[in-house]
């Protein structure tokens, strides 16, 4: 482990190498003042070390503000292993990450994330405890992406009910951009709640599944953030509201789960003009954190759960109103709790 200088908005930067197992890592502790820094592993091929850092830093630091608002007693951390990683070496590089973590001795608690599987975490635990997203035990454990979904459902219900005074979602038009792990299991979930979808999704096949299963219509991928709804729900990749979408798009409420759905601060700004009511991304597809964090405490008992998970509506109602009610964008209110709860410790 090499601890590297100069991040002072960081606790703790540190770059690991192994040359025997070959293993390239930069783990991030951005903050443990509300626990130890929790955030999962990315895999990824980065064009040199420098990107692979901004990437940790950056990702490290969203964890910092996810985990704070969704009390889950972690504080932020991440961690990036620099790809390729050759199928015969998987093994030993993330034992060998596993090891790393161990080191820091219980301050960085890892768990997968972009290109990292439950079996590489299974891995992972045979050389330290400070691991979560293992194999699923009792209905707690496993992929997490349908905990996300509820969180999710939850924050549109709430977003809906501050925008429109809806109490319920049944007749509601939603447009679910991104039918994956989460966005297809939200379509179950907001079908069963009687809402009308309207689905895209690059992958045709995906779509057409979701068309048959629910009658949902569908839309192309140039305009289903852009379609007459009162939701859109952006579940694929980060930057889906751009301020082209913004200005345009007729919905009155954004409840996704995808991370970083801005493209821009600039579009802060429209939305809170247009008087459009952005559940913000990290305060709505925090149930999967929420469920990890139960796993990694021992706490393996789904009620429980699924209840922590649906505080998510009344965090939602609060920074939704709050931002109407001052006139200022909802990222801003999420953010300003945030910096109290870290500055209250
Ligand atoms: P996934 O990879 O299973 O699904 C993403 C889907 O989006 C795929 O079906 C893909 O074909 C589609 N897609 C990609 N670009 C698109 C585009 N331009 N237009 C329409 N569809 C497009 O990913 P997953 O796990 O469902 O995650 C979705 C988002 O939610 C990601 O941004 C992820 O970071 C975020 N997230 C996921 C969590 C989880 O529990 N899986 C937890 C918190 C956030």
């Amino acid at each position: 482990l090499h601890r590297l200088e100069g991040y002072d908005s960081h606790e703790r930067v540190v770059r690991v190498e192994d040359t025997r197992s070959g293993l390239r890592a930069i783990i991030a502790v951005h903050s443990t003042a509300l626990g130890p820094a929790g955030g999962g592993c990315r895999l990824w091929t980065y064009r040199s070390q420098g990107e692979a850092i901004a990437d940790v830093l950056n990702l490290s630091r969203g964890m910092t503000y996810k985990n704070a608002l969704a009390d889950v007693g972690f504080g932020g951390g991440k961690a990036v292993i620099l790809g390729p990683v050759p199928k015969t070496r998987r093994e030993d590089v993330f034992r060998s990450f596993g090891r790393a973590v161990n080191m820091l001795g219980g301050k960085y608690i890892t768990a997968e994330d972009v290109g990292v599987a439950v079996s590489d975490m299974e891995q992972v635990s045979r050389e330290t405890k400070f691991v979560c997203g293992l194999k699923e035990k009792n209905g707690i454990g496993g992929d997490p992406s349908l905990f996300t979904a509820r969180g999710v459902l939850q924050g549109m219900k709430a977003a809906m009910k501050v925008r429109y005074q809806a109490g319920s979602l049944k007749g509601a038009r939603v447009a679910v951009q991104g039918l994956g792990s989460v966005g297809a299991k939200l379509c179950d979930l907001l079908a069963a709640e009687g809402a009308r979808l309207v689905v895209a999704d690059i992958d045709e096949e995906r779509a057409a599944r979701l068309q048959a299963r629910h009658g949902a219509s569908r839309a192309s991928l140039e305009t289903i953030l852009l379609e007459d709804v009162e939701v859109v729900a952006p579940c694929a990749l980060g930057g889906a509201i751009t301020g082209m979408v913004a200005k345009n798009m007729r919905a009155k409420v954004i409840a996704g789960a995808a991370n970083n759905q801005l493209a821009s601060r600039e579009v802060e700004d429209i939305l809170r003009r247009r008087h459009i009511a952005y559940a913000p991304d990290y305060v709505i597809n925090a149930g999967g954190i929420i469920m990890v964090a139960a796993e990694y405490r021992g706490q393996f008992d789904p009620t429980y759960v699924r209840h922590e998970i649906d505080r998510i509506y009344q965090r939602t109602e609060e920074i939704v109103s709050t931002a109407l009610r001052r006139d200022v964008s909802t990222v801003a209110v999420a953010n300003e709790m945030v910096e109290q709860r870290l500055a209250r410790r």
